[in-house]
């Protein structure tokens, strides 16, 4: 074989093994929600795949995982006619309804065994997906239940639908799966943010958001949304492919698909048992359900009791009420963000809904007030919907007295009087004072926070008064700190200070993207943080890189490429990374937590033992190093460690590494090696 071949051979192995890692991973994430890496190593696996993939494009599959983010924006969209129509279900809002069902269901199977298999309802929009063999060809959305759209490039893009199924081997010739596509609260949430930032309409619910993002035409813009889904209903052609409704969600699982929680009932009892067990822990689902639907499990039934024009007979929706209350509006305050953003929230005479007591609700923005014309002492509807935080839907006029205040948009900042403003064609109002304390407050709490550099001790109370001491100008005085200086203020000990500078100083060797997420650029979250941190491998470099440079990046966008460009043009934002590598912040990648680069071979696998007092880090802290960089801790010296990391009055351990002639290094030769 030539040396060519062999190195080909080797780049086919990667490729395959990334392939399967990567789905492994994907599936491990979203259909069982216990990932086992992070965001960022799942990135850089993707990352690394598409690299090899665009330098050897005859190796790229229809089905490889890197094909799920690609594609053009289309023009619009075909219509595609379904081959068994996507009826509606019949809905009922109590129990009653239910029984009358199973009434109608028993009569019909005249004696037979009759079960049912009660399913959450989700709150999204139906889909279509089409396998021929075991690969995904086509998605198409419901449309009006017989001729949808043709979405396949986007339905790609959905991470909880298998481009090409499990068990191959028991797949149909044709397959249709169909499933609800939602969005988590979460993402939900995360994208409302986003919009508020851009100034573009929010999203009502998250069922929207789903609706609105499954018919955008650039493919790009619906991977950065990250839809989900659970399947609920297969088709072998245009026949139910197996006896029990109950065995096409069996099989459905094992070909890689979520399903939602779901109940074999034997009776109409246990329906309702589900349901009100389900209705108890719908808060704590991640994902909004309006219901539960109950279908008959037997297929052979389903066929038999038939369809009317508009839903089958053999399944129905039980509907949940709706999680709406009325209260009063005690007062509407205005919160100042760590981007100086005014938040209005309506202070509520607190009341009960879905299981919690509700205190307040977020009103948005100055337009949103003006929406609804609430007024401080109105009576108002909230509802509580995909938000943690509820939502008001509406003023009860009726209830109007006459003595309701209307509300006016603080023109100063609410904190430190700062000029507010509201540029044309945007809707939030911000303070724009460069020294306004609740906007460095937040910037504070934000860049300690455990996702950026995990800063812990550094809550509410401690940034307050590093704030209006003036002790901390921003962020990167605090390495500047000193320990009496933090003795003394308010509820803090020693001990407590001292910690807090422990943790201070062990956040300068935290990774790239957590501190790039920490600054808080606009645009920048985590996981973007992480693509650029990957991409540019240091702050500096990520600080010269164009518009366009950012731009070509994959799951990058022009809007997030110009707030970074914007950022770094800054004078004021130059000079604070200037004092980070000044304060001696990493400021560079590490180079072992980037799979496919150079993984450090001096200290991946070596065995360190700790002892002594070391002089700029505590032991766990240098643990935490050596760990970061593949290496083990471990307390007993033996001749299996290679290195004994020796400080001030190191002991009987030294003597032992002496002893066996161990390489003792101290802490200057550990940053060396780490280096
Ligand atoms: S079965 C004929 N199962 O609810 C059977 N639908 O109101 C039709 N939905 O259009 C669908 N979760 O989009 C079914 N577990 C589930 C569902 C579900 C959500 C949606 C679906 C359907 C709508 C009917």
């Amino acid at each position: 074989m030539t040396e060519s071949q062999t190195s080909r051979n080797k780049v086919e192995r990667e490729v395959a093994r990334l392939r399967d890692e990567i789905v492994r991973h994907e599936e491990l994430y979203y259909v069982h929600a216990s990932p086992e890496i992070s965001d960022a190593e799942y990135d850089a696996l993707m990352e690394r795949l598409r690299q090899l993939e665009e330098k050897y494009p005859d190796l790229q599959t229809p089905d490889s995982p890197t094909v799920r983010v690609g594609g053009r924006p289309a023009e619009g969209f075909a219509q595609y006619v379904h081959r068994v129509p996507l009826l509606s279900l019949d809905n009922s809002y109590n129990i009653e309804d239910l029984r009358a069902f199973d009434d109608r269901c028993r009569r019909l199977a005249d004696g037979r065994r009759l079960e049912y298999v009660a399913e959450l309802k989700i709150d999204g929009l139906s889909m279509s997906l089409h396998y021929e063999g075991s690969m995904l060809v086509r998605g198409v959305t419901r449309g009006d239940g017989r001729r949808g759209e043709d979405v396949t490039q986007n339905v790609r893009t959905i991470r909880a639908i298998p481009l090409r199924l499990k068990q191959a081997d028991k797949t149909f010739a044709e397959a249709e799966v169909r499933g609800e596509v939602y969005l988590s609260r979460k993402e939900f949430e995360r994208i409302n943010a986003e919009r508020d930032e851009e100034s573009a309409a929010r999203f009502a619910n998250p069922r929207n958001a789903a609706a609105g993002t499954i018919r955008q035409l650039d493919p790009k813009i619906v991977a950065a949304r990250r839809l989900d889904l659970f399947a609920y209903d297969l088709f072998a052609g245009d026949r139910k492919a197996f006896a029990t409704h109950g065995g096409a969600l069996k099989w459905l699982e094992a070909s890689g698909f979520r399903v939602a929680p779901r109940a074999l009932c034997a009776s109409i009892d246990e329906v309702i048992e589900f349901c009100g067990r389900m209705e108890a822990e719908r808060d704590g689902l991640g994902y909004e359900i309006d219901g539960v639907v109950v279908k008959v499990n037997s297929t052979a039934l389903q066929d038999e009791f038939g369809a009317t024009s508009k839903s089958p007979r053999w399944a129905i929706a039980y509907k949940y009420p709706a999680r709406q209350a009325t209260t009063q509006v005690e007062d509407i305050v205005v919160q100042v963000g760590r981007t100086g953003a005014l938040t209005p929230v309506a202070i509520l005479t607190p009341v009960q809904l879905a299981g919690t007591i509700v205190a307040r609700a977020t009103l948005h923005n100055e337009d949103e007030i003006k929406r609804l014309g609430v007024r401080v002492g109105d009576w108002v509807m909230i509802e509580k919907s995909g938000e943690i935080i509820p939502k008001v839907l509406k003023v009860v006029e009726s209830k109007r007295t006459g003595a309701e205040k209307i509300f006016s948009f603080p023109e100063q900042c609410p904190v430190c009087g700062g000029v507010v403003s509201r540029p044309e064609g945007e809707v939030v109002s911000r303070c724009v004072a460069a020294d306004c304390p609740a906007q460095l407050k937040g910037r504070l709490l934000h860049f300690a926070s455990r996702r950026a550099m995990r800063i812990e001790g550094l809550g509410e109370a401690l940034a307050e008064q590093f704030v209006s001491r003036k002790m901390v100008r921003d962020v990167t005085d605090l390495y500047a700190l000193r320990l009496e200086d933090v003795a003394a203020l308010e509820r803090m000990a020693d001990k407590s200070a001292s910690n807090l500078l422990e943790q201070i100083t062990a956040s300068k060797h935290r990774d790239l993207p957590y501190l790039l997420f920490g600054l808080g650029i606009r645009h920048v979250g985590e996981r973007t943080a992480g693509i650029l941190a990957r991409h540019f491998r240091s702050l500096e470099r990520l600080g010269a890189a164009s518009v366009e440079e950012m731009d070509a990046i994959h799951e990058i966008g022009l809007t997030v490429a110009e707030s970074v460009r914007d950022w770094f043009d800054d004078a004021g934002n130059r000079t604070l990374c200037q004092r980070l590598r000044e304060a001696g912040v990493r400021t560079e990648l590490e180079a072992s937590a980037h799979p496919g680069g150079e993984a450090d071979g001096r200290v991946v696998g070596k065995q360190f033992v700790l002892t002594g007092k070391l002089e700029t880090m505590s032991r766990d802290e240098a643990r935490a190093l050596i760990e970061g960089h593949g290496g083990r801790v471990t307390s007993t010296v033996s001749k299996k460690t290679d290195f004994v990391v020796a400080g001030e009055d190191a002991g009987s351990k030294l003597d032992k590494a002496t002893g066996l002639g161990l390489t003792v290094i101290d802490e200057n030769g550990l940053r060396e090696l780490l280096a």
